[in-house]
């Protein structure tokens, strides 16, 4: 078969992963590492996309070089990609030496063919930052329906779209200066020659996806495309034009350029021929990018390409948007969850799944719904695939795997057939196919297991053997599926590797069985997803929140409502009992906070009230009012409460105490954590913390 050279889309160096891009770099992993276990062979590359004007301004604001910014965002990016277990061959950036070369090698050959004119074009020009502002730089009122503080390319109101130029008062968004109306040469690449070719090559079998290739036909080729403007006068970061003194590249002209360059060193690292991989009918091409980025990647990217007499790529596989519960990722929400936030609260194994399940090679937007991420990898990965291995795994942890495959009624058979539709689904880029078969498989296995009983068995001294051979069909039929998910789950696969001491990284080791072997002590493979793990994690994506006012911390302003409907609700013992508690008042304190509105007992009772033990307490030393608790509501449900009591009580004085606590209050992000319920007091000036009768438990609901 045909070497395979795959990319992601080269993520921007001014801002953090996020799980939308997550989208895109599971989707390319999960194909590379289905092709690398089948012995294809295959490389993985991606970079870091460095320049340009975002990452001036940012270096500018930080008072930092731009090789700092770039330097440690690559950081950031490469240990983000690591956690989510994608596995790049190489990793670079197309601030490098060799993406220099390359970019200089595309320019002479596009000089060569006379594709390269200049055109004089007119920017708003910032006088005090002295750079010209890309339209997104630039702010002012909308020509069309008067909107103020719109962008300069579109406006948010009414949907027109405009040059900058256009805007009515327009203003620097850097400076707030008056921008001016300024005009310099720049370089374009004309395209229009390649327009019959381009015609042919998007309409190619399997090319793109259909949809894609049909627009293009419509919107694009159907009329004559338009010159490329590659250049920007400086100041700009990114490479200077040889032949242009004062001009440089743009950002998009030398960024696809950036795969090459990543081929380029992985070459030389590891001592292949860069020809043979960019300039070789022996080996195909695949580029995975969002459908934001489609006419670079198959308008101007395979004009380059073709210019330079480099390979043309065989498929650009286009995936669409990430929504969250339906809606466009949100900062307000806590929706818009960075790698990094993500990994403190849940396993990547969730989301990794997750996604294959839901990606086709279709370019809709996929959804994910987080009540659903819980549900699934709970119902299917957990409850379906792990179970099989904790139920059957303790019984032959001694004996080991009988010597000869037993009869299986015909199940490791049929499963091991399943292969090639499982690899074509992957191959395919139609994971959730891939994924259903593997679900269903697991179902049969687990059939299998139900029916046969092994822990029933194991009680019976005198069916030893039986319960060796159902164990290893178990077993067998458990690691079939764990290798036919290894592309989605690389780490499920090495536990089960350790626990069955057998390689599982290759195709083919789905069609044999595995026999005579000795099973290590089970460890757990996969822990349930814990929605208020979820629900902690939307939390912290929020904006923060200055200010903690109110006696128990977590209780001013409206609760966000919980992205898990329940998450955040206690899960303690629901004891009934444990009397009103009666607050005495002298009259001043009714006179100074009047009795509030009515309310229905409905509305009463939806504040799940509970007796809780505090656990710990301890000082929050940069804050004014708070003191950080931990509260025991019962068994091991703990919650950190951040109350407002600092000047009223001493720590050391509140451990062991009973209080009441709102338990079912929405997990509040503060200053220095995450606020997780409300501990009731009574008071104005002081504080008096409320406590139950002797005899009351946490977790007892309060009525
Ligand atoms: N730097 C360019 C790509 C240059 S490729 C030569 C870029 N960078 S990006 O960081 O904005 O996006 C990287 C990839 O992530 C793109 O393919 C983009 O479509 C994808 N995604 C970014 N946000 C996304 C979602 N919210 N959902 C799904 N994919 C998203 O574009
Ligand atoms: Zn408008």
């Amino acid at each position: 078969m045909r070497r395979l050279l795959i990319t992601s889309a080269l993520p921007y160096a001014n801002g953090h992963i996020h799980i939308g891009h997550l989208v895109e770099y599971t989707q390319t992993d999960i194909f590379a590492r289905y092709w690398r276990m089948t012995g294809r062979r295959c490389i993985y590359l991606c970079a870091d996309d460095t320049h340009g004007t975002a990452i001036m301004i940012r270096a500018r604001q930080e008072g930092r070089s731009e090789a700092e910014v770039i330097a440690d965002m690559s950081a950031a990016h490469q240990r983000d990609f690591a956690a989510f277990q994608i596995r790049f061959d190489h990793y670079g950036s197309t601030n490098s030496p060799a993406n220099r070369a390359l970019c200089e090698e595309f320019w002479a050959s596009l000089r060569e063919r006379g594709m390269v004119t200049t055109k004089d074009v007119t920017q708003l020009f910032d006088p005090k930052e002295g750079m010209f502002l890309a339209d997104r730089f630039v702010k002012g009122t909308c020509p069309k329906c008067a909107a103020p503080d719109q962008y300069g390319d579109s406006c948010d109101k009414c949907g027109a779209t405009y040059a900058a130029t256009d805007l009515v008062e327009p203003r620097s968004a850097l400076t707030g200066a008056r921008p001016e109306v300024r005009s310099a040469q720049h370089l374009m690449v004309a395209i229009e020659p390649e327009r019959p070719f381009l015609s042919t090559w998007t309409q190619g079998e399997g090319r793109m996806p259909k949809e894609i290739a049909n627009y293009l036909a419509g919107h694009f080729l159907s009329e004559p495309l338009r010159d490329w403007d590659v250049s920007r006068p400086a100041p700009y970061f990114g490479f200077e034009i040889p032949d242009a003194p004062g001009n440089y590249w743009y950002v998009w002209f030398d960024a696809p350029i950036g795969y090459m360059a990543a081929s380029k060193e992985w070459c030389d690292r590891e001592g292949e021929v860069f020809d043979d991989w960019w300039r070789s009918e022996e080996t195909e091409i695949v580029h995975v990018i969002g459908k934001d980025i489609v006419y670079f990647h198959t308008l101007f990217w395979p004009a380059m390409l073709k210019s330079a007499r480099f390979t043309l790529p065989s498929r650009v596989q286009v995936h669409g948007f990430l929504t969250v519960n339906g809606e466009k990722m949100s900062k307000s929400k806590g929706t818009f969850v960075l790698a990094s936030t993500y990994l403190k609260h849940l396993d990547p194994s969730y989301l990794r799944y997750y996604y294959a399940s839901k990606l086709s090679s279709k370019v809709d937007d996929i959804d994910l719904n987080l009540e659903e991420l819980v549900n699934k990898v709970n119902a299917e990965l957990v409850n379906k695939v792990v179970n099989l291995a904790s139920r059957s795994s303790r019984f032959v942890a001694q004996t080991g795997l009988s010597a000869a495959y037993p009869e299986d009624g015909g199940l490791f058979a049929a499963a091991a057939g399943e292969a090639e539709a499982i690899g074509a689904a992957y191959a395919g880029f139609d994971y959730a196919r891939a994924t259903r078969i593997i679900v269903s498989l697991a179902d049969r296995a687990n059939e299998y297991v139900d029916r046969m009983q092994p822990w029933a068995l194991a009680k019976q001294p005198d069916r030893k053997a039986e319960v060796q051979a159902v164990c290893t069909v178990a077993l067998n039929l458990f690691r079939q599926i764990v290798i036919y998910l290894a592309p989605v789950l690389p780490k499920l696969a090495d536990d089960v590797a350790r626990l069955l001491g057998c390689p599982m990284d290759r195709w083919e080791l789905a069609k044999t069985p595995l026999v005579g072997t000795k099973v290590a002590a089970y460890e757990h493979l996969m822990k349930r997803v814990d929605p208020a793990a979820v629900e902690k994690m939307i939390v912290e994506s929020r904006p923060v929140e200055e200010t903690a006012a109110g006696t128990g911390g977590a209780a001013a302003g409206a609760a966000a409502p919980a992205a898990i409907a329940g998450a955040a609700a206690a899960q303690g013992p629901a004891a009934s009992g444990g009397a009103a508690p009666a607050v005495e008042d002298d009259g001043a304190a009714l006179a100074k906070e009047p009795l509030a509105a009515e309310c229905s007992i409905d509305d009463f009772t939806k504040v799940d009230l509970r007796v809780a033990r505090i656990v710990a307490a301890e000082q929050v030393p940069e804050a004014k009012k708070l003191l950080k608790l931990t509260v025991s509501l019962g068994g091991d449900v703990r919650r950190t409460v951040f109350a407002g009591i600092k000047a009223y009580y001493k720590p050391e004085d509140l451990v062991g105490r009973l209080v009441i606590v709102c338990a079912n209050l929405a997990p509040r992000k503060m200053k220095f954590g995450v606020s997780e319920g409300m501990v009731l007091a009574a008071g104005d000036e002081t504080v008096h913390l409320l406590s139950p009768d002797s005899g009351a438990k946490p977790g007892m609901r309060v009525h």
